[in-house]
Order: C-alpha cells, then sequence, then structure tokens
C-alpha cells in the first residue's frame, strides 16, 4: 500500500461549487449567484491557460452541506474553503489561489458555518 500523499495528483488544483437549488425555501447556494459564478470562474480558467492535467480543474458540486456560509466552493488539494459575492471575488479566487497558489485570506468561509 502507498501513502495517499505522496500519490502524484492528476489535477494540480480542483475547485467545486456548489450549485444546488432547493425548492422549499431553505437557503441554498443557487440562490446566491452560484451558477455565475462557476461559468466566470470556468471561462477565466480556460482563457488563462490553466485548465487541464496537471493544471486546474473546475467542477460543479451540489450541496457541499455547508449552506450557512453560501455561496461556497472548496479547492483542494488544500481544501481551502471560500464564501465568494461577486465576480470580482472569482477572479480574485483565480488569479491568487488557483493561479499562483496563494490563499485568498480576505473570502475564507467562516470555519463554524456548517449547514
Ligand atoms: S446548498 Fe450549497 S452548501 Fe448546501
Amino acid at each position: 500500500m502507498s501513502d495517499a500523499s505522496s500519490r502524484p495528483s492528476y489535477y494540480e488544483r480542483h475547485i467545486f461549487f456548489c450549485l444546488n437549488k432547493r425548492s422549499n425555501g431553505e437557503n441554498c447556494c443557487a440562490d446566491h449567484n452560484a451558477q455565475e459564478a462557476f461559468d466566470r470562474c470556468k471561462a477565466q480558467v480556460k482563457s488563462q491557460g490553466l485548465a487541464g492535467p496537471g493544471k486546474v480543474r473546475v467542477n460543479k458540486a451540489g450541496c457541499l452541506d455547508r449552506c450557512a456560509a453560501g455561496p461556497v466552493a472548496v479547492v483542494y488539494p488544500e481544501a481551502v474553503w471560500y464564501t465568494y459575492v461577486d465576480a470580482q471575488d472569482i477572479d480574485e479566487i483565480v488569479e491568487s489561489h488557483l493561479k499562483n497558489g496563494r490563499v485568498v485570506e480576505r473570502l475564507l468561509t467562516p470555519p463554524h458555518l456548517g449547514r
């Protein structure tokens, strides 16, 4: 058996956006422009040549169970959670974290916020 942390990663960084929509009126990321944020992130990553194996992958996700902090996205392998508001926030996550590996401290999801 090999140590999982020593295995090469197919993507250098992988970001997941919760796009979950609830129809019962409960809070959900889809009600906070999550789809637009996902589309923007995907477009930015592609246009900057960051997409692909050994680089960055942007994925949709269902509920990540941190709805109270939504809209949320999480970046691996660092397991850094972000709560974003607008396109400028997404651009900063792309430029700083996905491209250069620097965490955007001002957008970090408060650690106590869950569902
Ligand atoms: S609806 Fe987005 S984390 Fe639950």
